[in-house]
């Protein structure tokens, strides 16, 4: 691998967190940045940086070594591992959750935690934003990331910047079948939308810039409940997206988290609800566990250093963007258990719900309905009166 390519990695799991799923205890998160630090002295990674959103402890890291590689994912694992076992000593809540095997194989992928990577050659100043957020799926940056890359009406560049003009390339994966396409912007915008409007299943998991080919996104796209087969949470997705010179300017990309789209998760990952930006400090669940909940930190990469972040959310102008989230928040919750709020039976396959539904299985007995709902279907065929 040439000198001058970095790779920036984000790896994120809830290994256990502080009253309820709400955050991670400081002493996690101690011992994870201990096992990094110690890392970087060794010089396996350039630099790093820990926080959290919610329960989910993130790991920011730099390094030479390419995306998916052993070694990083190696030392993800044992970040989390430490995190996971002071979770075990205080007796925290869901100590371990994450991580769904006993033991690490090479790379964290299908093991839990979440990964969005990048390699990149260093631009002359590689300005780039990772994303975080609790409470949600995936899904949930399809449609801010597709804005950011795809709609004129979010991204001024599209239209003014000679360097952006062609458009973009998504690379839009299926989670379910685990086949990703890769399709033109703005030709096949429509193709795009067709998939990412259904993102429990069609999720954006890179973006390249069409002129040269230089990857310009990505997120993660690990679903926790369909690698474990049951309900384990939510899968709290990462992402990372390159900003300026000839890629969207960071208030670009930020004015696409602006509007607080619905997004699946909150409550026991089974209700709809706004994804609400917000620094650092409010990255803290607590209404129904929730509302969903984002930040965004900005960066400068130096030599595979991370200068920052900065708290980009921290800003009195996503204040009337939380005030709508909340808005919607307290309009949608009112619907209680039911559907648009709590999400349609097929999401609800990956939470506890069947195990309820299982039990009242034997109980329903054919009944005169069925006639009456067979009459109206005539009737509506024409075939009766
Ligand atoms: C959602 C989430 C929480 C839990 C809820 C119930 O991703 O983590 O909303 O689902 O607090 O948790 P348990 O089942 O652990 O009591
Ligand atoms: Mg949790
Ligand atoms: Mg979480």
């Amino acid at each position: 691998m040439s000198e001058e390519k970095i790779t920036l990695s984000i790896i994120k799991a809830d290994v256990g967190s502080l009253a309820g799923h709400h955050m991670p205890h400081p002493d996690q998160l101690a011992a994870a940045t201990k096992v990094l630090a110690e890392a970087k002295q060794k010089g396996t990674i350039i630099d790093f940086y820990v926080t959290h959103v919610g329960d989910d402890i993130q790991l920011i890291m730099t390094h030479r070594k390419g995306v998916d590689h052993p070694d990083i994912h190696g030392l993800a694992w044992e970040a989390f591992q430490a995190a996971a076992k002071v979770a075990r000593e205080l007796k925290l809540y869901a100590a371990g959750q994450d991580l769904l095997s006993e033991a690490f194989s090479g790379n964290v992928r299908g093991l839990g935690p979440g990964v969005a990577e990048i390699e990149m050659i260093e631009r002359k100043s590689e300005t780039v934003i990772t994303f975080h957020a609790d409470k949600t799926e995936p899904g949930a940056f399809n449609l801010p990331i597709f804005r950011i890359f795809a709609d004129p009406f979010n991204t001024a560049g599209l239209v003014i910047d000679p360097r952006m003009h062609e458009g973009f390339i998504f690379e839009v994966y299926d989670v379910f079948e685990g086949k990703s396409v890769k399709l033109n912007s703005p030709e096949e915008m429509y193709d795009i939308l067709a998939l990412i409007g259904t993102p429990g299943r069609y999720v954006i998991r890179r973006v390249y810039r069409k002129s040269d080919g230089l990857q310009a996104a990505a997120v993660s796209v690990e679903r926790l409940n369909l690698i474990a087969g049951k309900y384990v949470g939510k899968d709290d997705p990462v992402a990372i997206v390159r900003a300026q010179h000839g890629l969207p300017a960071v208030g670009e990309i930020l004015e696409a988290f602006a509007f607080p789209h619905m997004v699946a998760g909150w409550m026991r990952g089974s209700h709809f609800g706004p994804l609400m930006p917000v620094p650092q400090k409010y990255a803290r669940v607590t209404r129904f566990d929730g509302p969903p909940r984002i930040i965004a930190l900005g960066w400068n990469i130096n030599k595979g250093k991370l200068i920052g972040p900065a708290d980009l959310f921290d800003d009195v102008a996503f204040d009337e963007t939380r005030r709508l989230a909340q808005q919607i928040a307290e309009y949608i919750r009112r619907h209680g258990p039911f559907m648009p709020h709590r999400l349609g039976p097929e999401e609800m396959e990956y939470t506890t719900l069947p195990q309820v539904l299982e039990k009242l299985k034997d109980r329903f007995v054919k009944t005169e309905e069925v006639h009456v709902i067979k009459r109206h279907s005539e009737m509506l065929s024409g075939t009766k009166e």
